[in-house]
């Protein structure tokens, strides 16, 4: 397993405690940036890690901003990315069990570094559960073509 690790300033923070905790557990990463508090733009960075998922040298990535909505909305633009804003560690279980969602967001300004840890580790543990789930993402998959 390998992780897309990104942020704009807002995450830059919470993405370096949340690239520790990965260091602790022996998960791969690569860090995608942002590498400081200077001011910059979140689609930059969401675009930069999801592009990895999406060529498949990423397993996940993880988008960290203010909120961890601008992430989410810029992730959820591009093919095959199925981006989830997760502020809970039920949110984080159900949006791999049921999505199959590649990509999560967060944000720095909701969640502190603690909980922002367990919501990950839920995310990255949890695996997904197929069935009936994949006749419905087949679905979003058929709405992407569409467009
Ligand atoms: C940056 O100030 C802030 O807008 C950004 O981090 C994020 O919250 C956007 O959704």
């Amino acid at each position: 397993m390998k992780i897309a690790m990104a942020s704009d300033h807002g995450g830059f923070a919470l993405k370096a405690s949340l690239m520790k905790h990965l260091d602790e557990e022996k998960i791969e990463y690569i860090d995608c940036g942002t590498y400081s508090e200077e001011s910059c733009d979140y689609p930059d960075f969401a675009e930069k890690a999801c592009k990895l998922v999406q060529q498949g040298e990423a397993t996940y990535a993880i988008l960290v901003c203010g909120t961890g909505i601008g992430m989410c909305i810029a992730a959820n633009k591009m093919k095959g990315i199925r981006a989830a804003l997760c502020g809970d560690t039920f949110s984080a279980h159900f949006t791999r069990a049921h999505n199959d969602a590649n990509v999560m967001t967060l944000g720095a300004r909701v969640v502190g570094p603690g909980l922002a840890e367990f919501i990950m580790d839920e995310f990255l543990k949890t695996p997904f559960e197929g069935g009936r789930h994949a006749r419905r993402i087949a679905k979003i998959a058929a709405i992407e073509e569409a467009q």
